[in-house]
């Protein structure tokens, strides 16, 4: 069973560009779809005004660029991702929101094909973890920012997620996809990182701050854990997982099993820490 479904899993993957750990499947779509500006970006929003230009990298299926676009409209946002078929899906729900003025790009943050000092406000959400040199990407992220304008990001930490009541198999989870984003070259740990990379790439005037997801009602629950009750047995992290050695369709379960058990615990509770940086460019 487990093995029809990672089949399909490598079929849907097949001709993908990049390593992205977790890939495009339904159920992780199901986590970025949720995402608004309010939930994921509300550091940055009393900063944006109306009229200004914003790149979004790393775009995804678009809900936050979307939210973006409405809060600086006339100005446009210039949506860019790695991913052709997340940008067609970003692109889809640009339409459906009747936005006209969100701008689309294949592109990779490390080498961006933008002029110097174009936008007002460069911004990546939940992509500086999965890179392989996220002080580069900053850099870049610097160069097409005009002077005075804003940089700004926010990752996870994984190593920070805190949950209730305590499920081992959950612990085996965090190892499991700790080990499978390092070894696609990223840093799962990234909330905490974000200050320096950004001192590494040159910035002098940042604002860190943190801000979490938490997830503790029946209804979040059920999303959150059925999601990744999903997602760590048909998502491109379980293909890898499998693939490599680091897990077998066995533990997959296991792990499956354990978000199924925190999701019908009445009294579970989860937390997603997240780093954030606002930059000066
Ligand atoms: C966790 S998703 C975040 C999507 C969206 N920002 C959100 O929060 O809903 C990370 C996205 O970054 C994209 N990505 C990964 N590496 C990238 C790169 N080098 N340049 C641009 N985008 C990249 C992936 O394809 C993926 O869609």
């Amino acid at each position: 069973m487990l093995g029809r479904i990672l089949a399909e899993g490598r079929t849907a993957m097949a001709g993908a560009a990049n390593v992205y750990t977790h890939g495009h499947h339904e159920s992780v779509l199901r986590s970025h779809r949720w995402r608004t500006a309010q939930n994921s970006a509300a550091y940055l929003v009393p900063h944006l005004a109306r009229g200004a230009s914003v790149l979004d990298i790393g775009c995804g299926p678009g809900t936050i660029t979307a939210d973006l676009a409405a809060l600086v409209q006339p100005g446009r946002v210039t949506a860019v991702e790695i991913s052709a078929e997340a940008l067609r899906l970003a692109r889809a729900e640009a339409t459906a929101r009747g936005l006209d003025t969100i701008d689309f790009a294949v592109a990779d943050v490390h080498a961006l094909d933008f002029a110097d000092d174009t936008f007002d406000v460069v911004h990546a959400h939940q992509v500086l973890q999965h890179l392989a040199d996220p002080v580069k990407a900053l850099r870049e992220m610097r160069r097409v920012c005009r002077p005075g304008g804003i940089v700004a990001a926010r990752d996870g930490d994984y190593a920070a997620f805190t949950w209730f009541p305590s499920v081992p198999a959950l612990d085996e989870w965090l190892r499991l996809y700790q080990r499978a984003a390092r070894a696609n070259g990223g840093e799962p740990d990234a909330g905490r990182r974000l200050l320096s990379w950004a001192h590494a790439a040159g910035f002098d005037q940042i604002t860190a701050t943190a801000s979490v997801w938490c997830f503790a009602t029946p209804e979040d629950r059920q999303w959150w854990g059925g999601m990744w009750a999903e997602r760590i047995l048909r998502s491109d992290l379980a293909r890898q997982l499998v693939d490599s050695g680091m897990a077998t369709d066995g533990d997959l379960l296991r792990v499956s099993q354990g978000w199924r058990e925190w999701t019908a615990a009445h009294d579970g509770w989860l937390t997603v820490l997240h780093g954030e940086i606002l930059c000066r460019a």
